[in-house]
């Protein structure tokens, strides 16, 4: 098991390029299967989470070759719609490769993706949504099979604009006979990402960003595509975050501000200076966070709940109280009991957890129980007084492409001792 060990109290300078983005690579990943052409992606982020699905992509026989952050995929060459177990357990995201197989082959098979870290994570949205098409959906001993060549058209609703299911959806509907609508459908910048990166391989979808998703079905070839990633808006958050807690002034390039509104509006009432430009953003902070009120994390354009954690960390050193609410996920403060360790001062019932920020913490021992909760106790490690040892760096690694690399080069005194 590998670590960080963080030396604290160095502020952060310097500019930095945001890295591709996990939460749209996973997604376009899996439609990529859908294609029989060649396809180039670009800006793909080099994680644990890219790896494995690249992984599974390959067992399922599709050519696969990667150089720094561009793959290039041969799935025409896939010939098998069963997922692999260990890899569909190891990786919850893989369900949204159901749509896409189905797509495909007119089957798939998975494992059941039983919970994770943050949650029950149920998939009900996402097979009720492959049924509403025509699949046949059935499950038995921990797998899910799906099948269904002669997939229609449908109006779906979902009860809950789940990120997956939304995208599960998109890409099944894209080879039914006849029109799918999608209402109550998830707004994320992904969504839109997975959108484009549809229509490049030939489909045809539009509303992506709305709560109403059009896809006209019935897509016969599929041509070869290049096809560019977008920014990761949870990574340059993160950074973000780290530069709010530890002081300096940081410019991150190549992100979208325009999808990160919740976290920067946050960022302003802690004090921090932002001067925004179309793809760039620089923060300056130079003083002790001041008291963030409240945090409620909710679907797209809402906060995110995926900045809760690193937020967190921010407010266990500000100057004031902060009420954090966590609407999305039954599991999500677990970094609560490490920032403890470090002496923060939290109070949390069910959903809902009270910081009261500290002038300073303490280096401690802490442990990465999530993504990021790791993201979270490695901001809390830049700002804490002597040095924090952040184990279980491999969880933070699924989803960032080195962030002790990223923070080292604006000035942070981290090092990684891999396990
Ligand atoms: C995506 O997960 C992201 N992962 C998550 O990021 C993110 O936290 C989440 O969206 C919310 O924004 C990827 O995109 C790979 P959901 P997903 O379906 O699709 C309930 C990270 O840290 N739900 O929108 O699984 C579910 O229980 C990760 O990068 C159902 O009830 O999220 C949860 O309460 C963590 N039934 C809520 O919806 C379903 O069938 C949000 O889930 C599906 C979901």
């Amino acid at each position: 098991m590998g670590r960080f060990i963080i030396e604290g109290g160095y502020p952060l300078n310097g500019t930095l390029r945001v890295q591709g983005a996990k939460n749209a690579a996973l997604p376009i990943l899996a439609a990529a299967i859908m294609s029989e052409g060649e396809i180039t992606l670009t800006n793909c982020p080099q994680i644990r989470d890219v790896d494995n699905m690249l992984e599974i992509l390959g067992e399922l026989g599709a050519g696969v070759e990667r150089q720094d952050d561009t793959v290039k995929l041969l799935p025409g060459k896939a010939s098998r719609s069963v997922m692999p177990n260990r890899l569909s357990k190891e990786l919850r995201s893989s369900i949204f490769m159901l749509g896409p197989l189905l797509s495909r082959f007119g089957r798939a098979v998975c494992t059941y993706p039983g919970g994770c870290e943050i949650g029950h994570r149920p998939v009900d949205l996402h097979l009720r949504g492959l049924a509403a098409l025509g699949a046949e959906v059935s499950e038995e001993r921990g797998r899910i099979i799906c099948e269904g060549t002669n997939l229609r058209g449908a109006e779906i609703h979902l009860d809950y604009p789940s990120v997956g299911a939304t995208e599960n959806i998109m890409m099944a509907a894209a080879s039914a006979r006849g029109d799918t609508c999608i209402t109550n459908a998830a707004r994320e910048p992904e969504i839109e990402d997975l959108q484009n990166f549809l229509n490049a391989i030939g489909c045809s979808v539009w509303g992506a960003g709305t709560s109403t998703l059009y896809i006209r079905g019935g897509i016969e070839h599929i041509p070869s595509a290049v096809y560019r990633i977008m920014p990761d808006r949870i990574a340059a958050g993160t950074i973000l975050c780290g530069v709010a807690a530890a002081g300096g002034k940081v410019t991150l390039c190549d992100i979208c501000c325009d999808h990160m509104g919740a976290a920067l509006s946050k960022l302003r009432e802690a004090g921090c200076l932002l001067d925004q430009g179309k793809d760039a953003l620089t923060i300056e902070m130079n003083h002790r966070p001041r008291e963030i009120k409240l945090i409620e994390t909710y679907p797209y354009p809402g906060f995110p709940t995926d900045m809760q954690a690193q937020f967190f960390a921010l407010c266990a050193v500000a100057e004031g109280t902060s009420v954090i609410v966590e609407n999305l996920f039954e599991n999500r403060f677990r970094h609560c009991a490490e920032l403890a360790k470090m002496g923060a001062v939290i109070t949390q019932k069910d959903r809902t957890a009270v910081v009261r920020g500290v002038k300073r913490l303490s280096g401690a021992n802490v442990y990465a129980r999530d993504l990021r909760c790791g993201a979270a106790l490695t901001i809390a490690g830049l700002c804490a007084d002597g040095i924090t040892t952040v184990d279980n760096i491999e969880l933070i690694d699924r989803g960032y492409q080195g962030l002790d690399d990223m923070l080292r080069t604006l000035g942070a005194h981290i090092t990684r001792e891999d396990g």
